[in-house]
């Protein structure tokens, strides 16, 4: 079926940024398993599976729509320790979902209903579970110390 041109493009815009979140959490995970972390390994592990599966929709998508996905990713921050870890994938996150709301709106406009359900649903993913989380965790920090929290996280 003939999408949107506008709808094409800005989902291939997006298929980069979930590139780069699946990228970011795959060397973020294998450091923490480097590190011994095996706790916060499965977390991120887990978590860079969910962003393939978020491009994964957005490329079937695309495909549907009769274009052509963009597998350009962006660029990805690499952290250096736990925190410098945690807050680059919160800066992504947050990035992430400002990037996914505008898409929501364009899609309303354009009529594109069922894209827009895609992604009100990566929103509600980015949003109360990846983002959310990661809050969590830089909390947590603050409040038990770094050396009880990567304690925790063994
Ligand atoms: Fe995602
Ligand atoms: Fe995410």
């Amino acid at each position: 079926m003939r999408g949107n041109p506008e709808v094409i493009d800005y989902l291939n815009m997006l298929i980069g940024g979930e590139l780069a979140a699946r990228d970011q959490y795959l060397i973020h995970s294998r450091m923490y398993e480097d590190w011994g972390l095996a706790k916060i390994f499965e977390r991120i592990d887990h978590e860079m599976q969910e962003e393939a599966a978020h491009a994964d929709s957005i490329i079937r998508r695309v495909l549907f729509l009769e274009g052509t996905p963009n597998m350009n990713r962006d660029d990805i921050e690499t952290g250096e320790d736990v925190i410098t870890c945690l807050k680059a994938d919160l800066k992504l996150e947050y990035h992430v979902r400002e990037k996914l709301a505008i898409g929501v709106k364009l899609c309303e406009e354009k009529g594109d209903y069922v894209t827009r359900d895609m992604l009100r649903q990566q929103m509600s993913d980015t949003e109360e579970d990846h983002t959310y989380w990661l809050e969590k965790q830089i909390r947590l920090i603050e409040l038990i110390g770094l050396q009880n929290y990567i304690q925790s996280q063994m």
